[in-house]
C-alpha cells in the first residue's frame, strides 16, 4: 500500500536522466517537495512546460500533475538545491569509459558543487549506479571543497527500476536498500520511503554499493545461462520455453529472467557488468564468470546473425523486415540494444534493412543512416526476404500475417525474441525459426 509521506522533505535531484527524473516526480507524488537540477539547459527548459526528453510510460503525466501541484520544480542550479534541500539524491550519469571503468567524472564533479553552496547539515545520497567505494569518494570530495564546521552525511541508494516499468518499479520495490554510517542518516531516509511499505534493507556503504552491481550482474547472468541453454536446445531439438519452465519453477531459481533472446542490453547490464569486473580485478579478483557472461552476451548476437545467414543463404542485396530497434520493448533507449548492433552488421554485408518500432526510430536514425524507417510493421516487411523481430514490442504479437505474407517476397520469420507460436505460424505457411524452440517445417 502506497502512502503519502508524513512530514514532507524537501529533496533536491541533480541529474535528470531516466533514474533522476523518475526518482524525482515519484517523490513528489508521495508529497514531497522536490527540486531537479540538471546542466542541460534545454531539457530544463523542456521539463518546466512538462515535455519529456525520453519516452518512459505514465512519466508525462506524474510529472505535469506534480508540477500543478508545486510538489516538482526544475532548475539548472545546483546551488538553489542544495539552499533549499536536506537531502540531495546525486542521479548523474556513469557512463562506461573504453576499459570498461566507470566514468564518474560527473560525480566529483557535482560533489565539489554540492560541497561548496553547504551551509547547514545536508544529507548526499548516491543513486546513480557507481564501483564500490564511489561513496568514500564522494565523502572525501565535499569534505575537501566543503566550508569548515558544516555537517553533512553520504549515503548509498542504488536503484532498481526497469526502464519502461520505472514509475511502477519505483512505487512496488521488492526491497529498498540504505547503506548509510548514521543514525541520522537511516532515520531521513527510513522516512522517505515509509510510504512504500517495502522491505528496507540497511547496510553499509560499500555493501549497498555491491547489491546493485551484484543484483545486476546476477540477472544478466541468468540471460546468458538461458540463452546458452537454448542453443543446447537448438542442437537437439528440445523446447527452452519448457526448460525455463521446469527450471523457473524452483523457487530457489525463480522463474524471471529466463526469456532467451538475440542478447540483452541497454545501458544498464552491459556497462555495469563491465564496470564490475573491472573494479573487482583492481580489487584483486578475478570475476572470470561475469566475463564469460558478457562473452555470451556477445556471442548470441552472432548466433542470432547466423540464423538469419543460414537461412538467407546470401546477403547481399537481400531485403530484411526488422521489427523492433529499442533494446526492450516500452522504451525508445537503444543504447546497446542488441537490435542496432544486429542491423550494422546485416548492412554491412549488404542486406538491405527496412525497419520499424514504435518509439525508438527517432534515435535510430543517429546511429543507423543506411536503413529505410517504415511507417508500420507492414511497411516494414513490404518486399522482405525475411522478416526479423527484434524487440517484444507488444503491438506486434497480433499482426495480421495474412496480409504480411502477401507483403513479403518469402514467408520467413526469423523471431530473436520468441514472440510467436511455432505451430501457428506454420499454420499461416510461414517458414519460422525461433529461439531454442524446435522449427515448424
Ligand atoms: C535493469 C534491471 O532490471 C533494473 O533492476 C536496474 O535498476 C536497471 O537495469 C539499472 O541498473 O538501472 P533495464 O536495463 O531497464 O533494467 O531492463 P531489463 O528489463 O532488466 O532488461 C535488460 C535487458 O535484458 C534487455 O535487453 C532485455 O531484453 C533483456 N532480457 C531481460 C532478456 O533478454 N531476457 C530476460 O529474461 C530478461
Amino acid at each position: 500500500m502506497i502512502s503519502e509521506v508524513e512530514t514532507a522533505m524537501k529533496i533536491g535531484i541533480i541529474g535528470t536522466g531516466y533514474v533522476g527524473l523518475t526518482t524525482g516526480a515519484c517523490f513528489a507524488s508521495l508529497g514531497n517537495d522536490v527540486l531537479c537540477v540538471d546542466n542541460n539547459e534545454k531539457k530544463i527548459a523542456m521539463l518546466k512546460k512538462g515535455h519529456m526528453p525520453i519516452y518512459e510510460p505514465g512519466l508525462e503525466e506524474l510529472v505535469k500533475t506534480n508540477i500543478k501541484e508545486n510538489r516538482l520544480a526544475f532548475t539548472t542550479s545546483i546551488s538553489d538545491a542544495v539552499k533549499k534541500c536536506e537531502v540531495v539524491f546525486i542521479c548523474v550519469n556513469t557512463p562506461p569509459k573504453e576499459n570498461g571503468d566507470a566514468d564518474l567524472s560527473a560525480v566529483e564533479v557535482v560533489s565539489q558543487a554540492i560541497a561548496k553552496h553547504m551551509t547547514s547539515y545536508r544529507l548526499i545520497v548516491e543513486k546513480s549506479t557507481v564501483p564500490v567505494e564511489t561513496g568514500s569518494r564522494v565523502k572525501q570530495t565535499i569534505k575537501v571543497n566543503a566550508r569548515k564546521n558544516v555537517n553533512f552525511d553520504v549515503a548509498s541508494n542504488p536503484e532498481f527500476l526497469k526502464e519502461g516499468s520505472a514509475i511502477h518499479d519505483f512505487l512496488n520495490p521488492d526491497r529498498v536498500v540504505i547503506g548509510v554510517e548514521s543514525k541520522k542518516a537511516e532515520k531521513i531516509l527510513r522516512d522517505l520511503y515509509k510510504p512504500l511499505s517495502a522491505p528496507i534493507v540497511v547496510t553499509d556503504i560499500q555493501s549497498a554499493e555491491i547489491i546493485k552491481h551484484a543484483s545486476n550482474s546476477f540477472l544478466a547472468s541468468k540471460i546468458s545461462f538461458i540463452n546458452l541453454i537454448a542453443r543446447i536446445c537448438d542442437r537437439v531439438g528440445a523446447d527452452i520455453n519448457k526448460v525455463a519452465e521446469g527450471i523457473g519453477l524452483d523457487h530457489r531459481i525463480g522463474k524471471d529472467f529466463l526469456r532467451p533472446g538475440a542478447g540483452f542490453g541497454g545501458f544498464c547490464f552491459p556497462k555495469d557488468l563491465a564496470a564490475f569486473i573491472r573494479i573487482a580485478e583492481k580489487l584483486g579478483v578475478e570475476m572470470k564468470m561475469l566475463k564469460a557472461v558478457a562473452e555470451a552476451n556477445e556471442d548470441q548476437k552472432n548466433y542470432f546473425l547466423k540464423m538469419i545467414e543460414d537461412n538467407l543463404w546470401n546477403l547481399k542485396n537481400k531485403t530484411v523486415g526488422v521489427l523492433g530497434l529499442s533494446f526492450k520493448p516500452d522504451t525508445d533507449d537503444i543504447r546497446f540494444a542488441p537490435a542496432i548492433d544486429i542491423i550494422l552488421k546485416l548492412e554491412r554485408e549488404g542486406v538491405k534493412v527496412r525497419a520499424f518500432d514504435p518509439q525508438a526510430i527517432n534515435n535510430a536514425r543517429a546511429v543507423l543512416n543506411g536503413t529505410v524507417y517504415a511507417k508500420d510493421s507492414y511497411d516494414a516487411v513490404k518486399g522482405a526476404d525475411a522478416l526479423v523481430i527484434l524487440t517484444e514490442w507488444n503491438e506486434f504479437r497480433q499482426l495480421d500475417f495474412k496480409r504480411i505474407k502477401k507483403l513479403m517476397k518469402r514467408p520467413l520469420v526469423i523471431d530473436g525474441r520468441n514472440i510467436y507460436s511455432p505451430e501457428k505460424m506454420r499454420e499461416l505457411g510461414f517458414q519460422y525459426i525461433s529461439i531454442g524452440r524446435p522449427t515448424v517445417q
